[in-house]
């Protein structure tokens, strides 16, 4: 898998399945493996995806389709060259309580007819069965996905392999599913039984079954939401971590006439206009539809269906590309207050995200209601205030119009007071640090008291107390004092201000005298010196400070093993000191603390430092992954 793009647990990812690229998060959409009972033709299918998934059951339980697929295989059964999934008469199992046909046979069967990815017989155990039920169930199906797997390694089926996640709605069943599931080697790692769950709208439950499960799934591999085709749900689902879904949707909504929005579900009669202007709903009223025949309505509001779908996923993946998700998603779950909940169980769960959050993000960060204040970046941010390294400090708090960067618009005598800016969510914001992602970045509206994070204040506060002692937290009086004797001191802020940056990035205290050059438009900080060597570059829309070689240097000689450090093998050290990109499956080990965009060290097990850049992946991540990018390097060490 190759992490292009990512925000939350959301990634753009792409995979090769059997020598075709497949670019997630997509839908497969459900496609009947009759083409006399396809809603949708496939030839319209086709213009949305290059992938889809069907049901090998139905084939294999149809002797005219079984005898095709066998003899021609199924692409050439469905007319589709793209990807096909198929599933394997669980959901059947699920419905019906029974199915004729054995685990290994409609395995067996679903390699013979050529599918790309196919799937084990799991049981979908429903929610709030009993909990010997649900123990029995799994126990079940972790001995038919091992089987599965054994009947891979023996060679005699070859094609990839779904191992669906099952435990109802135990939280702890799911875990050990996760668990179980992630020894042995699937390819995709669906999560199971959740229709019941998403029909009755228990979303709050499905996130949790979700992160439950991500918790312990390999980080390098697809997980699909079975069964869910409803958008409004995607951008959430995809923000923890889901990337592939199935719908079908598309076509059971428009049996009934439903119109499916991003938002939610509308019924055709309800309708005057339509909110949409997709080829369908572009071409017809509302009432013209009304008035077509069954069938040809049928298939022009599934036609509909599909793009708002799909619409939905390319707006997501435009939201990840410019660290937006989390903005998107806290639109949409105000579609629904079962949403709303869902999003806030979402806090729980947050020490977990967090580690795979963007340590930097293109866009700025905006408030938009009470649930904002517990997203990564606050999280992260209140751990870490404590990276830095107090002296005396002076708390105060600031009138509320002042814009943000403080430094830049309010009338500071600079000394190496370290003064912290109350804030109603960020709890404090160092003066000195203000101008770094995302304490500069963010915008929110004027909030009620009750708004304000003042047992997080309180906290800290003590903490602070505890660490420097009460008397160095100046008041006014004794501040002010502070100043007046400070006038007479030489002071170079500018360098007390690059240390704290890099103790707030890089969690190091560089006790040396930094020079900055500014920006002669701006007057915003640009290049930082030391001795007149250059060091680092202040980048411009989040102030992270980017090493430059030298820069690269001087952290590694800081940074006390193993901090900020991605470790590689011997094979690749040539080439990471010649500056060419580190790939995954070079990674021996890693600072465990490495967030997605941390500018890191990679050396090799000696800990020679041999480049310095970017990590695509978190810690976690690096470990994990067996292919595909992992630091992209701005510069390699070759020649000293
Ligand atoms: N389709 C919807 N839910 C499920 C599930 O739990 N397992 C399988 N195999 N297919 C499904
Ligand atoms: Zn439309």
């Amino acid at each position: 898998m190759n992490i292009k793009d990512r925000d939350g647990l959301g990634k753009i990812a792409t995979i090769k399945i059997k020598n075709k690229e497949l670019e997630m998060p997509t839908i497969m959409p459900v496609v009947h493996p009759n083409p006399k009972k396809q809603i949708v033709p496939i030839k319209i299918i086709k213009k949305f995806t290059k992938i889809i998934i069907t049901n090998s059951y139905i084939i294999y339980k149809n002797e005219e389709l079984r005898e095709i697929a066998l003899k021609e295989g199924v692409h050439n059964l469905i007319g589709f060259d793209g990807i096909i999934v198929t599933d394997s008469g669980s959901y059947q199992l699920g419905v019906y309580g029974d199915i004729d046909v054995k685990p290994d046979e409609i395995l067996l069967f679903q390699d013979k007819i050529g599918v790309d990815v196919g799937t084990i017989l799991d049981i979908p155990t429903p929610p709030d069965v009993e909990r010997e039920k649900a123990e029995k169930d799994l126990e079940e199906t972790l001995k038919r996905a091992k089987e599965a797997i054994k009947l891979r390694e023996e060679k005699k089926i070859n094609l990839l392999l779904n191992g669906t996640i099952q435990g109802s709605t135990f939280l702890d069943l799911r875990q050990l599913s996760a668990k179980e599931m992630s020894s042995l080697n699937f390819d995709i790692y669906p999560i199971g039984a959740v229709v019941p769950l998403m029909e009755e709208y228990r979303y709050k439950d499905v996130v949790e079954i979700i992160l439950n499960s991500k918790m312990y799934l390999p980080t390098n591999k697809p997980v699909h939401l079975f069964g869910c085709g409803h958008p409004m749900f995607f951008s959430l689902a995809v923000l923890l971590g889901c990337d592939l879904f199935d719908s079908a949707a598309y076509a059971l909504y428009a049996k009934d006439d439903r119109y499916l929005t991003e938002t939610g579900t509308l019924h055709l009669e309800e309708l005057k206009e339509f909110p949409c202007s997709c080829p369908v709903c572009s071409s017809y009223t509302p009432k013209e539809l009304l008035s077509l025949e069954k069938k040809d309505r049928e298939s022009l509001l599934a036609e509909h269906n599909l793009y708002v779908t799909f619409e939905e996923m390319k707006r997501i993946k435009e939201a990840i590309r410019e660290n937006s998700l989390w903005e998107l998603v806290e639109e949409r779950v105000r579609c629904h207050p079962k949403l709303l909940e869902a999003y806030r169980t979402v806090r729980k769960y947050i020490s977990f995200i967090e580690k795979f959050d963007p340590i930097t993000k293109k866009s700025a960060f905006f408030y938009s209601g009470y649930e904002s204040r517990f997203r990564p970046e606050v999280y992260r941010h209140k751990k870490r205030l404590k990276r830095l390294k107090y002296n005396k400090v002076y708390i105060t708090d600031i009138n509320k119009n002042i814009e943000r960067p403080y430094s830049e618009n309010l009338n500071v005598v600079e000394t190496d007071v370290d003064i912290l800016i109350k804030h109603p969510f960020f709890g404090y914001i160092p003066y000195y640090i203000d101008t770094v992602y995302p304490l500069s970045q963010h915008e929110y509206p004027e909030l009620y008291e009750f708004e304000y994070d003042k047992d997080f204040q309180k906290d800290f506060l003590n903490w602070l107390k505890n660490k420097i002692g009460e008397e160095k937290i100046l008041d006014i009086t004794t501040y002010n004092y502070y100043i007046n004797y400070f006038k007479s001191k030489e002071f170079n802020s500018d360098s007390y201000r690059i240390r704290k940056m890099l103790q707030y990035q890089y969690g190091v205290d560089i006790d040396l005298e930094f020079k900055v050059e500014r920006s002669k438009n701006t007057g915003r900080l640009r290049y930082v010196y030391l001795e007149d060597k250059l060091v680092f570059s202040v980048r411009s829309y989040d102030n992270f400070l980017i090493p430059t070689k030298e820069g690269a240097k001087l952290l590694w000689d800081y940074l006390d093993f193993p901090k900020y450090r991605v470790v590689i093998s011997e094979e690749a050290e040539e080439f990471a000191k010649k500056g060419r990109n580190v790939f995954a499956k070079f990674v021996v080990d890693c600072y465990p603390n490495i967030y997605p965009y941390d500018e890191v060290l990679v050396v090799n097990k000696d800990d020679e430092l041999l480049a310095y850049g970017t990590s695509i992946l978190n810690s976690r991540e690096l470990l994990e992954f067996d292919s595909g990018l992992a630091v992209k390097i701005r510069g390699g060490i070759k020649g000293g």
